[in-house]
């Protein structure tokens, strides 16, 4: 391990140094702190409108914001704004794109078990594509148009039985999966079949998401090429390749830009001769480096012999990834940004769990004292998404920066919306 500052490459975009010391977005991240508590979500506005575009610039209209990475109300509206369609995945994510007043025909909405009710409700308020994962779903949507809903627009997911080098838990292409239509069995001709024929579905084209977290992005081409044929006999109008594309946490870790991963796709498909107009729905690639959370250091606890910890005031609760799929990240002093870091920590949560871990292997300054403000980078995606109230730990605000102006837009849980639903 190094000593060496953590890479601004890993920062957002709008990331500089005044004094030493880390601003994003014009607004300097202990201020920050100081003014919004930790831990906090800090995400740097333009950095996500500047995504969005990047991604419209490559994909062309109908590419989706996966929401899954990341949603509040005015994530939603910058998608939206900057001409994206939202993925929703549940009833849940559904109802705040909607109460971001993205309209309905704007949504794209995936779940491989949708209830009745959450179809239902996508129906009613006129979704613009279901993405249907299973026969059962089928049954469902026929029977709400045989009870008057109106007929739908239908993508099919299809699992092109692609491995995609990632964590096992993050791949969804391959033929053991819970999600899709596999291709290799004849289970997806025999689902569009279904579909297209169907009177109440209006069949639209075929989806295919083959995991996330995706640095071999010659992984695309191999599903691009197995789904062709497919695609082109059942004479598909729109085919999405889903999301995916990995990006970097580490010093040592390299990405591949929307831009390159676009026109890899796009290339792949022209070349295979697909007809169907092409789309994509990245997440994590549109949010990830967009943020960094702040904690504030409460104890750091050395046990001669076997190493230090230091423990910050969130953990799991805000970052499950670690404890789910071994994830590594940096982490900085934002006092200090460039200063060297000397020291070896494990940095950890509050929770009342070994393995609430943030950063198995820490570096920081060797200054670092009680009190001070650390951060990790690349936590827009997946973080407080994936969070939750565990130990009935509050779960952190998070603060949109742009232009030197700070604005709240999640706020901190309260020790009253604790008990807000404990009615007992
Ligand atoms: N489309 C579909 C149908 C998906 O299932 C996903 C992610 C995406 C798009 C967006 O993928 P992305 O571009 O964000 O990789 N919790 C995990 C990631 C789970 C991804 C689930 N589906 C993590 O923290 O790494």
């Amino acid at each position: 391990m190094t000593t060496a500052p953590v890479p601004f490459e890993l920062l957002p975009n709008s990331a500089a140094v005044n004094d030493g010391a880390l601003s994003i977005g014009g607004c300097d991240v202990v201020g920050l702190v100081a003014e919004y508590g930790s831990p906090l979500f800090i995400y740097d506005e333009q950095h996500l409108i500047d995504t969005c575009a990047e991604a419209v610039h490559a994909f062309g209209e109908g590419v989706a914001y996966a929401s899954k990475a990341f949603l509040c109300k005015a994530m939603a509206r910058i998608a939206h704004a900057a001409g994206m369609h939202i993925d929703v995945a549940t009833g849940g994510e559904l109802f705040v794109a909607l109460a971001a007043d993205v309209p309905a025909d704007r949504l794209v909405f995936h779940g491989n078990n949708k209830s009745l009710k959450e179809l239902s409700m996508a129906m009613d308020e006129g979704v613009g594509r279901i993405v249907v994962d299973s026969f059962d779903e089928v049954d469902r949507i026929e029977q709400l148009v045989a009870q008057g809903h109106d007929v739908p627009n239908i993508l099919v997911r299809v699992n092109p039985g692609i491995q995609a080098h990632t964590h096992a838990y993050l791949q969804t292409g391959i033929a053991d999966s819970k999600f899709g239509f596999p291709l290799a069995s004849g289970i997806a001709s025999a689902a569009i079949v279904r579909v297209s024929e169907s009177e109440s579905m209006n069949y639209k084209g075929v989806h295919a998401h083959i995991g996330s977290q995706v640095f071999d992005v010659e992984s695309y081409r191999k599903a691009i090429a197995a789904l062709t044929p497919f695609l082109n006999e059942s004479a598909a109008e729109e085919f999405s390749i889903g999301g995916g594309l990995g990006v970097a946490y580490l010093a040592e870790e390299s990405e591949s830009t929307i831009s390159e991963w676009a026109a890899l796709v796009l290339e792949a498909a022209r070349a295979e001769g697909i007809l169907a107009r092409i789309s994509a729905e990245p997440g994590r690639s549109i949010v990830a480096r967009a943020a960094v959370t702040a904690y504030t250091v409460g104890t750091i606890k050395e046990i001669p012999g076997v190493r230090t910890y230091l423990a910050v005031d969130g953990g799991m609760s805000d970052n499950p990834r670690p404890v789910l799929y071994g994830s590594g990240y940096e982490a900085f002093l934002p006092r200090a940004v460039t200063s060297p870091r000397g020291l070896r920590v494990r940095i950890v949560g509050k929770h009342c769990e070994s393995g609430d871990i943030i950063v198995n292997e820490a570096a920081l300054p060797l200054d670092t004292i009680i009190g001070d403000i650390v951060c990790t980078p690349v936590t827009g995606a997946y973080g407080h998404s994936m969070g939750s109230n565990y130990n009935k730990v509050l779960r952190p605000a998070v603060v949109f920066v742009k232009d030197g102006v700070s604005k709240l837009v999640v706020e901190r849980e309260s020790f009253e919306d604790l008990v807000a639903r404990d009615i007992g």
